[in-house]
């Protein structure tokens, strides 16, 4: 099967030259979900970053449905972003002034659609992430893990193609956060998006289709069943 992300031969390196990964390769296939694990400051936030173009390489080539980012321009970018990809970062970016149901309307608001059929559908994802009827609520008056999971709304809601979450169950209890998990395993699933999620937990770890450490040679597969 084609893969909807791949990234071959990808070296990193920050700013004052410390190498973070040389020769990384993965390929995410459409519908699979694939966890990242590694140690604090092994690049995982990096590489999610450079899989949604937002963070350049030094050598290699990331394809996203078979697009090969570098050739792409700044807009380019942008539209692949909005159209393409759904990212849950790990400090949120939720916006504190607008409520929770424009919060999670943002990436419908780009596209031309009925405003009433893009609240309900807003409204629709705060209920799928455990938020009953608070979409008119204002996001600067939520806890941390509540705000974790309208970023995750919003990352879905859109539909996704490619599916990038860095720690998206951190803040959450492990029941809320098994609901998640769960969220995003259908989502890859059912709608065939591939899914790129880094964590720190065992149990987002179990429901992935794979899951990959990240070390400064590369991915390698961990056995965590
Ligand atoms: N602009 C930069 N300048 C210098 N160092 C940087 C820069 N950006 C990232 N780094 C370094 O790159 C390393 C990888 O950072 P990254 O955020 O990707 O790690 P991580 O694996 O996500 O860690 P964590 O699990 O703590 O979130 C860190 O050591 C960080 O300090
Ligand atoms: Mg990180």
């Amino acid at each position: 099967m084609t893969s909807l992300l791949e990234l071959r031969a990808l070296t990193k390196s920050v700013p004052g030259g410390r190498v973070l990964f040389q020769d990384l390769s993965l390929s995410v296939a459409p519908g699979e979900l694939v966890a990242i694990v590694g140690e604090s400051g092994s690049g995982k936030s990096t590489l999610l970053n450079m899989a949604a173009g937002l963070e350049r390489y030094d050598a290699g080539q990331i394809l996203i449905g078979g697009e090969d980012l570098a050739l792409l321009d700044e807009q380019g970018l942008t539209d692949l972003r909005r159209r393409q990809i759904g990212f849950v970062f790990q400090a949120f970016h939720i916006l504190p002034y607008l409520t929770l149901r424009r919060n999670v309307a943002l990436p419908l608001a780009l596209a031309a659609g009925d405003k009433n059929d893009i609240d309900a559908r807003a409204d629709a994802m705060i209920e799928l992430v455990g938020l009953g009827n608070r979409g008119s609520d204002y996001a600067r008056d939520l806890s941390g893990g509540e705000l974790q999971r309208i970023a995750i709304a919003r990352a879905l809601i859109h539909k996704p193609a490619l599916i990038l979450a860095d720690e998206p169950t951190g803040n959450l209890d492990s029941e809320t956060a098994a609901r998640i998990l769960q969220l995003f395993a259908d989502s890859t699933r059912n709608s065939g998006s591939a899914g790129l999620l880094v964590t720190h937990s065992a149990a987002a770890a179990a429901i992935a289709d794979r899951t990959l450490v990240l070390t400064a040679t590369g991915l390698a597969p961990v056995n965590v069943k």
